[in-house]
C-alpha cells in the first residue's frame, strides 16, 4: 500500500532515497516523509502530497552540507489507514524521546490497546497513526541495542507491518522487520538497500534479499544480519532479479496505464512462452507441480481473488467448467476467510494476484491451507508473498504492471488460467484435438488483441461521448458477464463515473429504470452464441432511449440497426471473448478518463497493491 525506501553507506542517503521513493509511488502519493542520521542526531522532513513536494521541502529545510553529510536515511510514500494525510500522520514517526524513528507498511490492529497502555504511561502522541505507537513502543525497550528493542516490541504487536527504524547515533544501521507486508534488501557497490518493493531498488542493485515473515535484520554498508524475531540468525537466499528496470518506465506513453494496454499482446505472449505442448494438445505448467493422477483426483476448484483479478477467475470459471468438468466456485478473498468455507481434500484452491500481496488473498490463502487444501497460485510479481505461501502456481510473467488500474494483468490472468483448464481438460476429459484447437486459439492471442489495439481511434471516439456521462451501465452474458463488470470498474476507477457491470438479462430486472438518454449502455456482445439473447436486451434499452455502444465479433451486422455505434473486434471461440472485449474497455475508460482530465495512474483514494484487509 504505501512504500518503504532506506539507505546506509557511503553516499549522500537523501538523493537515494527520494529516486526510491519516487519509484515506489505508485503504492501510495498522499503524503510522504524522510528520516536521516546526521552527526548523531536525527533530522526529519515530512510532508502532505507527493514526493515532488517532499523533494522541495528537503531543498527548502535542510541545508545543502547536510543533505551531502547524511550517509543514513529511510523513507516512506503513504496511502492513509489510520488518520488523513497531514504532515503529523505522514512518516517517519518518532519515539517518545527523538531517539530513533521509524517508517511502516500495513496495519498494527492492536494500536489503540498499546496507545492507551502508553498513555496511562505518560507518553503522547503527535499523530492519529498506529505507526507512531510503534515507535514509541520500540522506544521503550531501546537501550543502545537496535535489533534488541525492535525484536521486543514486535512481541507485543498484533497485526501486519514491514518497518523500518533508524535510531539517533547509529548512522551505519537500519533494523528492518516484516510480518506481512513485503520488505526486499540489497547490497549495492557504496553501500545496503531496504525497500518494500524491489523496483525501488533495482537500478542500484539486482541481488535481492526477501525478508520472510517473522524476520528482523540489521542492515550496514558492507552487509546484511537477518535474525528470528527471536534474534536466532536465519538465512535467506539472493533473489537475482531478471526483469528490465527500463519495463517499469513509460517508454513514451503518456500514462503507465496506457503503455500496459499496449504491451499486452507481448506480455500475452510472455505468459504462453514455453508453456504449450503442440503435439500432445496441451499445457505444460510446470510450477503447479501436480501429477495427472493427482489432477484427475481434484473434485473442486475454488478459485479466490479480489477486484479485477477475481473478474479473471469469473472469466475462467467458465473454461474449467467446459474443458476440465470441474465444478468451480468462485470466491470474493475477503469474505472466503470468514464465512468459515467448506474445504474438501481434494478441492484445488487457486488464488490469483496480480501484486500477490493483497491482505484478503492472502488472509484467504492461509485459511484454505489451515483447512488442509491444496493451494496454488497465479500471480504476477515473483517471490510476492501469495506466490511463496502457496508453493505451487504459475507467473504470469507479464512484466511490472505499475499503473493502479490493472489492465495487462487481467487478460494474462484469463490465459493463463485457461491454460490450467486445458491441461486439467486433457488430464480428464478432452480430447488431443480438441487440446490442439485449444493450443492454437491461446498461442493466436497477442495477434488478436494487436488488431484491436489498432482500432483504439474508433474507441476513444466513444469513450468521449461517455465522457459526458454520469452514469453508464456495462452488459454482457457468459464470460461477456465478468467482462462488463471489469469494464464498468475499470471507468469507475479512474474517470470517476458511475458505472456498473450487469448480466444483460438482468437489467431488466431492476436496473433497467435508471435508463434515459443521458446513461449510456456498453453492450459487450462479441460472442456469436449470444448475440440474439444480447441483442433483445440492447432493444430494451434503445426503448428507454439510452444510446448503446455494442461490441459485436467482426461480420455480425445485426448489431448495426440496433446499436447507436459498433465496435467490430476479431471473432474468438467463446470462452476467449472475454480478452478482445477488455482491451475495448480498457480503452474506453482511458480514454474517458484522458477526456476528462483524470489523474490516470494515480487515481484518487486507490494504491496499487492492496495490503490491508
Ligand atoms: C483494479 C485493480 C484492483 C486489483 C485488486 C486485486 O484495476 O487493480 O481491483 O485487481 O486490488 O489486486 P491483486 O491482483 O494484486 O491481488
Amino acid at each position: 500500500m504505501c512504500g518503504i525506501m532506506g539507505y546506509v553507506g557511503s553516499e549522500p542517503a537523501v538523493d537515494i532515497v527520494l529516486a526510491g521513493l519516487k519509484r515506489l509511488e505508485y503504492r501510495g502519493y498522499d503524503s510522504a516523509g524522510l528520516g536521516i542520521v546526521d552527526d548523531g542526531r536525527l533530522a526529519i522532513c515530512k510532508t502532505p502530497g507527493r514526493v515532488k513536494a517532499l523533494a522541495d521541502d528537503v531543498a527548502k529545510c535542510w541545508a545543502p552540507e547536510l543533505r551531502q553529510r547524511a550517509l543514513a536515511g529511510i523513507g516512506h510514500t503513504r496511502w492513509a489507514t489510520h488518520g488523513a494525510p497531514t504532515r503529523e500522520n505522514a512518516h517517519p514517526h518518532l519515539d517518545a524521546k527523538g531517539r530513533l524513528c521509524l517508517v511502516h507498511n500495513g496495519i498494527i490492529e492492536n494500536f489503540q490497546a498499546l496507545r492507551a497502555r502508553l498513555e496511562q504511561e505518560g507518553h503522547s502522541f503527535l499523530s492519529q497513526t498506529d505507526t507512531e505507537v510503534l515507535a514509541h513502543l520500540i522506544g521503550e525497550f531501546y537501550e543502545g541495542d537496535l535489533l534488541r528493542a525492535v525484536c521486543a516490541a514486535l512481541k507485543h504487536v498484533e497485526g501486519a507491518f514491514g518497518i523500518a527504524v533508524l535510531a539517533a547515533g547509529k548512522p551505519d544501521e537500519i533494523v528492518v522487520a516484516r510480518r506481512g507486508s513485503p520488505i526486499v534488501l540489497g547490497l549495492c557497490e557504496t553501500g545496503a538497500l531496504v525497500a518494500s518493493d524491489a523496483a525501488a531498488i533495482m537500478s542500484l542493485t539486482r541481488n535481492l534479499v526477501y525478508l520472510e515473515d517473522h524476520d528482523v535484520a540489521v542492515v550496514h554498508p558492507g552487509g546484511i544480519d537477518v535474525r528470528s524475531v527471536d534474534n536466532v540468525p536465519v538465512s535467506r537466499p539472493v533473489t537475482v532479479a531478471d526483469w528490465d528496470t527500463t519495463a517499469a518506465e513509460k517508454g513514451g506513453y503518456a500514462h503507465f496505464m496506457l503503455k500496459e494496454i499496449f504491451e499486452q499482446p507481448e506480455a500475452l505472449t510472455n505468459t504462453l512462452r514455453g508453456r504449450l505442448d503442440p503435439r500432445e494438445g496441451t499445457a505444460v505448467l510446470g510450477g503447479l507441480d501436480m501429477t495427472p493422477r493427482e489432477i484427475n483426483e481434484i473434485s473442486r476448484l475454488v478459485l479466490l481473488a479480489c477486484g479485477t483479478s477475481l473478474h479473471a477467475c469469473q472469466v475462467a470459471a467458465y473454461a474449467f467448467e467446459e474443458l476440465a468438468d470441474l465444478p468451480v466456485c468462485v470466491e470474493q478473498a475477503a469474505e472466503f476467510r470468514y464465512r468459515n468455507p467448506i474445504v474438501r481434500s481434494t478441492d484445488l484452491v487457486v488464488a490469483v494476484s496480480q501484486s500477490g500481496e493483497t491482505a484478503d488473498t492472502l488472509a484467504a490463502v492461509r485459511e484454505a491451507q489451515r483447512k488442509g487444501a491444496r493451494v496454488a497460485s497465479i500471480c504476477n510479481v515473483v517471490g510476492s508473498s501469495i506466490a511463496r505461501e502457496s508453493g505451487r502456481g504459475v507467473y504470469l510473467h507479464a512484466g511490472p504492471e505499475i499503473g493502479v488500474a490493472s489492465t495487462k494483468a487481467f487478460t494474462c490472468q484469463v490465459l493463463a488460467l485457461s491454460m490450467m483448464a486445458l491441461k486439467f481438460g486433457r488430464c480428464r476429459r478432452l480430447t488431443r484435438e480438441q487440446g490442439l484447437a485449444c493450443c492454437q486459439a491461446y498461442e493466436a492471442l497477442p495477434g488478436v488483441v494487436r488488431q484491436v489495439l489498432e482500432q483504439h481511434e474508433a474507441v476513444r471516439a466513444i469513450a468521449g461521448e461517455i465522457a459526458r456521462a454520469n452514469h453508464v451501465f456495462y452488459i454482457g452474458r457468459g464470460t461477456l458477464h465478468p467482462a462488463a463488470m471489469e469494464g464498468a470498474l475499470k471507468l469507475k476507477e479512474i474517470s470517476y463515473i458511475h458505472a456498473e457491470g450487469y448480466q444483460a438479462a438482468e437489467l431488466k430486472h431492476g436496473p433497467i429504470a435508471l435508463l434515459q438518454p443521458d446513461v449510456p449502455v456498453v453492450a459487450l456482445a462479441n460472442d456469436p452464441r449470444s448475440l440474439d439473447k444480447t441483442l433483445g436486451n440492447m432493444q430494451e434499452c434503445r426503448a428507454r432511449q439510452a444510446p448503446v455502444y455494442a461490441v459485436v465479433a467482426a461480420g455480425e451486422t445485426a448489431a448495426n440497426a440496433v446499436a447507436t455505434r459498433v465496435l467490430e473486434v476479431p471473432r474468438q471461440p467463446p470462452l476467449l471473448a472475454s480478452i478482445p472485449a477488455a482491451i475495448v474497455v480498457q480503452l474506453l475508460a482511458y480514454y474517458a478518463a484522458l477526456a476528462r482530465g483524470c489523474e490516470i495512474d494515480q487515481p484518487r483514494n486507490l494504491a496499487k497493491s492492496v495490503t490491508v484487509e
